[in-house]
């Protein structure tokens, strides 16, 4: 694996223990807001972070690569609403798909083709996350500022 890519990879597991670590703060505040079920929710969405990064390493492993940790940087979203929690879910979301591509178009370049293939499953995994905190943020942005509706919102997102 050429260096370019080791290191690219390296800064993504950072990138996605970091991503624990905000969907973390998003948890905590809805926890401490009362909204137990949107709390739920993003710890799963904390859990399956944790899974996409040690995904990383492994490849990492597998390829003879070193892993070099990064420092996490603390979480501080400026969180007032729901809405405010969901859409910082989103646009952390999109940041992570840009960087997923980025790492996509260097090992094109590099004719690192085992590592196309490896990142095609983040790549699917991306339009999900994405898909599924438009849709979040659609409801909230809908329904989410009448009490009732948000109750509602906040039941149905306890439930996946
Ligand atoms: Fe692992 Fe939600 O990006």
């Amino acid at each position: 694996m050429k260096e370019k890519i080791a290191a690219l990879l390296n800064e993504q597991v950072t990138k996605e223990f970091y991503s624990a670590y905000l969907y973390l703060a998003i948890t905590n505040w809805f926890d401490e807001n009362g909204l137990t079920g949107f709390a739920g929710w993003y710890k799963k969405q904390a859990e399956e972070e944790q899974e996409h990064a040690m995904k990383i390493v492994e490849y990492l492993h597998d390829n003879g690569q070193a892993v070099v940790l990064g420092a996490l940087d603390a979480p501080r979203p400026e969180l007032q609403s729901a809405k405010d929690a969901v859409s910082a879910a989103l646009d952390h979301e999109r940041y992570i798909t840009a960087s997923i591509e980025t790492i996509y178009a260097a090992a094109l370049e590099e004719n690192d083709y085992r590592t196309q293939v490896f990142l095609q499953w983040f790549i699917s995994e991306q339009g999900e996350e994405e898909k599924n905190a438009e849709e979040m943020l659609s409801k909230v942005t809908r329904y989410g500022e009448h009490p009732m509706g948000l109750y509602n919102l906040d039941k149905e997102a306890g439930s996946r």
